[in-house]
């Protein structure tokens, strides 16, 4: 029986329409200069009310499907990576109905900007116990619902996206090593929080009746935390791996921030050349950052079959997580 773990295929998706720092700074008081010196990033795509997550979440499924040849009703689990679910009960059935995916069980995963990461490992733990041999691993989230489209400090930041993988067992484990971490003390630095107003119903009971709230982030603090527990989990990564930064081919980190990116790679001592980047284009598509640059990556030739890639997720919870795994389609 194989019970190891092959990454055998990526696709992703974006909204149609996007939107420029020259355009945004029409909505709120910023320019492209204080934005792409201080994130990097210059553009970002946002879904219309009539582009869903599942939509989105399916499409970059089924180019993740063709590009590993594994037809949809050969997927045994698929996993979706999101916060902003279509629907609070979960969307990864919706995307399973989409795709035709018939046999596979669905189920979403809230872990925030690391949900992608946390979704690899929970995906392995299936494969390595050789429950499952298909697993359809979909990063997504349309965090643009969930802006306050009047606050500059975050607004300028997020974007839309979908990206997925295909993972599969395999004789050789291509997932060397792996870190996860929470930090609910840290929860009040970031977050989307729930909040109801007291409704009687009857004989003293009450409920709570209300709505999430817009992003609330303490950007500062976010930035501290990502700069210094990330080159962390990712050396604890490759410790497991038995491997030092020497051997990585490509850091794949989160798209949070290009400062982020640069001061992580910085302290890894990892050359910009193999830092993989896209938020210039995209912004912080949150769980969908990772699979989407890796895809776009792959799909450009950077990225070859047996190359080394250390990818770490990290954002709201707090959690963060770091995967060494290699590249085999
Ligand atoms: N345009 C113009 N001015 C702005 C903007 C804006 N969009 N946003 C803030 N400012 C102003 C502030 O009002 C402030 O002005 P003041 O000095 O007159 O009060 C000044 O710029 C500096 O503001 P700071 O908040 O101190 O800016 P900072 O240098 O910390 O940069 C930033 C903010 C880019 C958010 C930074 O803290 C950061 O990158 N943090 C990481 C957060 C992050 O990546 N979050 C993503 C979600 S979490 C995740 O995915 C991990």
């Amino acid at each position: 029986m194989a019970t190891g773990l092959a990454v055998i295929g990526s696709g992703s998706a974006a909204p149609k329409a996007s939107l420029n720092n020259d355009g945004l700074s029409k909505i709120v008081d910023t320019s492209d200069e204080w934005i792409s010196t201080r994130t990097g990033i210059r553009s970002r795509y946002l879904a219309s009310p009539q582009e869903s997550l599942s939509q989105l979440s399916a499409i970059a499924a089924q180019n993740a499907l063709s590009m590993a040849q594994v037809g949809a009703t050969d997927i045994d689990l698929i996993l979706l990576a999101t916060s902003t679910p279509d629907d609070l009960f979960g969307s990864a059935c919706q995307i399973q109905a989409e795709i035709g995916a018939k046999h596979a069980v669905a189920f979403d995963l809230t872990a925030a900007c690391s949900g992608f990461v946390f979704g690899m490992i929970t995906a392995a733990q299936f494969i390595r116990t050789g429950v499952y041999r298909n697993v359809l691993l979909i990063g997504a989230d349309v965090l643009s619902r969930w802006v306050d489209w009047t606050d500059r400090r975050s607004c300028v930041l997020f974007g839309d996206g979908a990206g997925a993988v295909v993972l599969q067992a395999n004789e050789i484990d291509h997932l060397l090593g792996f870190a996860l971490h929470s930090d609910g003390c840290l929860h009040d630095c970031l977050n989307v929080q729930y909040q109801g107003e007291s409704r009687p119903l009857t004989g003293g009971i009450n409920v709570s009746q209300g709505t999430y709230q817009p992003i609330s982030m303490n950007g500062k603090e976010v930035y501290r935390f990502a700069v210094n527990r990330v080159p962390e989990i990712v050396e604890k990564a490759l410790f497991q791996a038995e491997l030092t930064t020497d051997d990585i081919d490509w850091l794949l980190l989160h798209q949070a921030n290009q400062r982020i990116l640069d001061a992580v790679a910085k302290r890894l001592k990892v050359p910009a050349e193999k830092v993989i980047s896209n938020i210039a284009n995209y912004g912080n598509t949150s769980a969908a950052t990772i699979p989407l640059a890796l895809d776009a990556t792959v799909r450009q030739g950077y990225i070859q079959p047996g190359d080394t890639i250390a990818a770490s997720g990290f954002g709201a919870g707090l959690s963060w997580g770091a995967a060494i795994f290699q590249w085999q389609r």
